[in-house]
């Protein structure tokens, strides 16, 4: 911070109310670097209104915009003390242009500013946050394109239940992960709307044009009610929440790469491992367990937040200050997540011969059998007890054979082929039989992978959309601005 300007305080304050042994406790100067930006864009665009609007003169909003180029080449450190960003900004330019400075903070309040330059700076955050997901689906969805041959164990209760694929496995991680993508886009909707012009919560007498400032920033149109678009922080909600939901989902994915590796079904690159200071032979699946711990961190960020929000009355209070930096931690926590979540997938190997000899393991394919039993019209309920009943000797034909005679009081021949037993014993047969609808046989699989291929290019094309929007406003608004060089 500038030296000297301590015991100024800044323009907001001058000496009242500045100094005290409050001061820190006060200031989210600290926090505010995050919208530095944010708020410069935010000033040019209103400072562009103004003038447009006949509310300043054109070369009074030349002086302030050409003060604010001066604060941003300086940079954030530059800053005198403040408050926050908006008064330490506002203290820059009013030193640098003199008091014509002052009519920058004219029809607005740091209330509506605040809310704008959160939005503002949460797109791109919620940008990178979606492109993330993209590239995690996009990992998935080529490691599975590789599997959808590969046999592998599916577990409940974590024990072994049915035999799967690993393409089937993955695209369970893809199809989820794509329904988080869906959630960010569509709170990004919502964060995508301008409250600057309500002021400090009750409008203003001067005649404001919020749809030019809302253009000007590259917002989808206004928060329209002024009290609403000060005192809301739903929209940080909508997109914590999201990352909440996003974070657990890759939590459990995660785990179960921890897991496939304890089992040594599973390969971790080394990039994505780490080593033992003491045991040398280890090689440990530590960037997973950060990923999964992540999902605590998001769950804590979502708490933080609503508990903050909770019971507070119209229309602006200063708690509101402390909800903002629950959403920044969220969003960079979650997304460096699944940024390593997609680097570890795309990375590790699968072992097909250790998986296809797991996948037998524990009479996977029981339920199978029980199914073709059904098949030829044996009740799924006797059918399911004849298994069960052969399960306690064995997992074979003998075992089945054995049970028939005691449960239907006939050989199995009499109902089935033999041939058609033992292909429904045997875990790959087992998995092509399942073929319906989202089921794991390669043919129904096949099918998915190219509607998964065209919806990454369809979420792909959106993210595109959502950033070009961002940058010609950003364009449109640095044009807008050198009218007044
Ligand atoms: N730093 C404040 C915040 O983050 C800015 C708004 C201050 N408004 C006020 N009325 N004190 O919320």
């Amino acid at each position: 911070m500038t030296e000297g300007s301590e015991s100024e305080g800044d323009v907001v304050r001058r000496d009242r109310f500045s100094g005290g042994p409050a001061r820190g406790f006060l200031s989210s100067l600290a926090a505010d670097e995050r919208i530095f930006a944010a708020d410069l864009a935010v000033d040019r665009a209103h400072v562009v209104m103004l003038a447009e609007q006949g509310i300043v003169g054109d070369d009074e909003a030349a002086a302030i915009l050409s003060a604010l180029d001066d604060v941003e080449s300086a940079g954030f450190d530059a800053l005198p003390e403040g408050e926050d960003v908006h008064a330490a900004i506002e203290t820059a330019v009013v030193s640098r242009a003199g008091d014509v400075g002052g009519k920058m903070h004219t029809a607005r309040s740091r209330n509506d500013e605040v809310a704008t330059c959160i939005r503002y700076r949460l797109r791109e955050d919620v940008l990178a946050a979606v492109e993330a997901t993209v590239a995690l689906r996009e990992a998935l969805a080529e490691v599975a394109e590789d599997h959808v041959d590969t046999v592998m164990p599916g577990y409940t209760h974590l024990q072994p239940a049915q035999p799967t694929t690993v393409a089937h496995y993955l695209l369970s991680y893809e199809q989820a992960v794509a329904r988080d993508t869906a959630r960010l886009f569509d709170a990004y909707a919502r964060v995508n709307r301008s409250p600057l012009g309500a002021a400090a919560f009750a409008g203003t007498p001067f005649d404001v044009d919020r749809e030019r400032t809302a253009e000007l920033l590259g917002f989808d149109g206004v928060v329209s009610n002024s009290m609403d678009a000060v005192s809301t922080r739903d929209f940080l909600v909508e997109v914590v929440a999201a990352l909440a939901n996003l974070a657990t989902t890759v939590s459990g994915l995660a785990e179960d790469l921890v897991g496939f590796s304890k089992d040594g079904v599973v390969e971790l690159s080394d990039d994505y491992s780490s080593t033992s200071s003491i045991m040398p032979q280890k090689k440990n699946p530590d960037t997973l367990e950060l990923v999964r711990a992540t999902a605590g961190d998001a769950a804590a960020g979502l708490n933080g937040l609503l508990t903050t929000l909770k019971g507070l009355p119209r229309a602006y209070n200063r708690d509101l200050q402390t909800a903002t930096p629950h959403a920044w931690e969220s969003v960079d926590a979650v997304t460096e997540a699944v940024e390593v979540a997609a680097g570890a997938v795309a990375t590790a190997t699968w072992d097909e011969a250790a998986l296809a000899e797991a996948a037998g393991e524990g009479f996977s394919t029981a339920t199978g059998v029980a199914d073709l039993l059904a098949m030829q019209g044996i009740p799924f309920r006797t059918a399911h007890e004849l298994v069960a009943e052969a399960a306690e000797e064995g997992d074979d034909y003998a075992a089945l054979d054995a049970a028939a005679e005691e449960v239907l009081g006939d050989s199995l021949s009499a109902y089935v082929e033999r041939e058609a037993v033992e292909a429904a014993l045997d875990p790959a047969a087992s998995v092509a039989a399942r073929d319906s609808a989202g089921g794991p046989a390669p043919d129904a699989v096949a099918g998915r992978l190219s509607a998964v291929e065209d919806s990454l290019a369809a979420d792909a094309d959106a993210l595109a959309t959502e950033r070009d929007a961002l940058a010609s406003a950003d364009e449109k608004r640095r044009a807008e601005v050198s009218q007044f060089d």
